[in-house]
């Protein structure tokens, strides 16, 4: 199913549409790399926050972004995101890189190196990417894409069910208003706005498990092959 040269399957979505664990997933079925690109964003947010910089420093963040070092692994089905060689994986899902990422996600310089290291990634090896630009600027010639969206109520439940389990504390309603602020964000910036490629197929997990998420995309992909 996936051919000898490196092959690119796109996922994107807004927040809680379930393109993680589909994405973590569909990349084990097919026995190929997965790409987490907001683990990436994450990550340097993490690295400017603890640095004490000033966010709205936009050259300084590119700055910040070319002496770094971000490195993403897989291990068993699990993803582990590497700062300078330091392990993130944990630290960069706090709610306050959370609520931070977007200064580094509109920073037009930032996001060119952002791209630039995920291309790398992909000219390597065949992989699954998620973020929400992945299918329409960083791979827009991708083997197969993929949009994932589903109802704000749900995806709010997800998020809410992921950090429980956590064992966070989560306030309902500061959490929905955090995550309609992060769709504006994401959807409203000038630079790698979320966006459903033309050439993307939709689906609605709203009713879907993850495993009929998965399921769905590789009866696509085999239908194109
Ligand atoms: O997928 P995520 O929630 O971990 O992403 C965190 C933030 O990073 C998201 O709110 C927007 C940004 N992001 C981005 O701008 N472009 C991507 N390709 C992926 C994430």
């Amino acid at each position: 199913m996936v051919k000898d040269f490196p092959q690119v399957i796109t996922i994107d979505g807004p927040a809680g549409a379930g393109k993680s664990t589909v994405a973590r997933e569909l990349a084990l079925r097919l026995g190929v790399f997965y790409l987490d690109t907001g683990a990436m964003y994450r990550a340097l947010t993490l690295k400017a926050i603890r640095s004490g910089m000033n966010l709205e420093d936009a050259s300084g963040l590119v700055g910040l972004a070319r002496g770094t070092r971000i490195r993403l692994e897989n291990h068993n089905g699990g993803a582990k995101v590497l700062l300078d060689g330091e392990d993130v994986s944990d630290a960069i899902r706090s709610p306050e890189v959370t609520n931070k990422t977007f200064y580094i996600a509109r920073t037009g310089g930032v996001r060119e190196i952002m791209v630039g290291w995920q291309r790398e990634i992909g000219a390597r090896q065949s992989i699954v990417i998620e973020g929400r630009d992945v299918g329409t600027v960083v791979f827009p010639k991708a083997t197969h894409k993929f949009y994932l969206d589903a109802d704000f109520e749900e995806r709010a439940r997800r998020r809410i069910k992921e950090l429980r389990e956590k064992g966070k504390q989560i306030d309902e309603d500061s959490l929905k208003t955090e995550l309609k602020d992060r769709d504006h964000k994401d959807l409203t910036r000038s630079i790698g706005p979320l966006k459903i490629a033309d050439d993307a197929v939709v689906i609605d997990t709203t009713h879907m498990t993850v495993n009929g998420t998965v399921d769905e995309i590789l009866k696509h992909i085999k239908n194109k092959a």
